[in-house]
């Protein structure tokens, strides 16, 4: 046995460079000696998204400082590392390589394993950075790239219960806020909007909401509300009131879906039954309220990581890296894994359902 385990996370699967040293005590207990996250967001601001090319460039020209001023703040050397994890997919590949690389050269130099991670389990295991989360527990993933709920058993046990069979929330949250004209990331933008819009005034699809199942859609609902947008000369109350119409119909659609999918849950495993979110749309206000909400009714604890560790981090895929090396879960042949594009966390229903992504379509998938 071991006393523990101190891990250099790297992750760079999308828009966000990011590096952390966490230790992994015996007794499952975290302690994150430092991260950091440095944002793309002003280098893709001007495009309205998230430009892949553009975000390849940019993790290359930081990976190493991030590293570097990370593992410095942990107060650690190298050596002192027991491993190094770095995302390895699913993501924007040139950006996924860069991150992989860089943590593979470094284990290579200081003698260490390599663990390539799976961005997904990363956020599957985030809520157990910070608050006491034991197995099983449900959790609904919904970012810009990804969009599903996932049955959490066991370290490397997660069954996909049901994704979006189209785009992910938040790209619609972009979209719709790329449309109007207000920012990016959408998200943040559409939410102080629609804080002062009448969320009646117009009337928004709620996609699959009366199919039975878990699976959500966002794409039909992003078309109908840049409809809307097109038809009408909005002002600025109408522009509030479009984002107000828009975040109840995405907010009914997660919530609806979220009550279905605890109480097959609650049913299955009985006992305490716990619900968490993560993802960069768990940020937004009304949302966490109506999952709350929903949490409440059926006797269930609603766990929602701090927002840093919702939103892409390292930590999480430090974490992943402790969890598999503590449970000796870990492939010698880690500096031979190739970066995957796509790589679903449940691989036997996404070869059931190869329709289905990860909650995205296209290169983030
Ligand atoms: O988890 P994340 O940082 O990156 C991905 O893996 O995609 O999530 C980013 C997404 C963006 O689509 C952004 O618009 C959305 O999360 N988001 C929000 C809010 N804050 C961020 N969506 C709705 N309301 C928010 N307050
Ligand atoms: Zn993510």
């Amino acid at each position: 046995m071991f006393d523990s385990l101190t891990i250099l996370g790297i992750e760079t699967s999308c828009d966000e460079t990011a590096a952390a040293v966490l230790r992994r005590h015996g007794d499952g207990q975290i302690d994150i000696l430092s991260e950091t996250v440095h944002s793309q967001i002003d280098e893709h601001a001007p495009y309205g998204g998230v430009v892949p090319e553009i975000a390849a460039r940019a993790h290359a020209d930081i990976a190493d400082t991030v590293v570097e001023k990370t593992i410095l703040e942990s107060g650690l050397q190298l050596t002192d590392l027991d491993a190094v994890a770095a995302t390895s997919g699913p993501g924007l590949i040139g950006g996924v390589m860069v991150g992989m690389m860089t943590g593979k050269a470094l284990a290579l130099a200081a003698n260490l394993p390599f663990i390539p991670i799976n961005h997904l389990e990363g956020h599957a295991l985030s809520p157990r950075l910070a608050a006491d989360c034991p197995f099983p527990y449900l959790l609904l993933l919904v970012s810009g790239g990804h969009c599903q709920f996932l049955e959490v058993t066991a370290l490397g046990a997660y069954r996909r219960l049901g994704s979006t069979i189209d785009d992910a929330a938040g790209e619609a949250f972009d979209k719709l806020a790329k449309t109007l004209g207000i920012g990016f990331p959408g998200g943040p933008a559409v939410e102080l909007l629609a804080r002062r819009g009448d969320a009646a005034r117009f009337e928004l699809p709620r996609p699959l909401m009366n199919r039975p199942g878990l699976d959500m859609s966002f794409a039909g609902l992003k078309t109908a509300a840049a409809r809307v947008a097109d038809a009408n000369a909005l002002d600025d109350q109408g522009r509030a009131d479009l984002c107000a119409s828009f975040q109840a119909a995405v907010t009914d659609c997660l919530a609806g879906k979220t009550e279905r999918a605890l109480a097959e849950f609650k049913s299955a495993h009985g006992g305490e039954t716990r619900l968490v979110v993560a993802g960069g749309v768990a940020a937004n206000q009304s949302i966490r309220a109506a999952l709350q909400k929903v949490a409440r009714d059926l006797d269930a604890v609603l766990i929602a990581p701090p927002l840093r560790h919702c939103t892409d981090n390292a930590a999480m895929i430090a974490l992943a890296g402790a969890e598999r090396l503590a449970a000796g879960r870990v492939d010698a042949a880690g500096l031979e894994f190739a970066a995957r594009p796509r790589w679903p966390l449940d691989e036997a229903s996404a070869q059931a359902d190869p329709t289905y992504g990860s909650g995205k379509k296209g290169a983030k998938a």
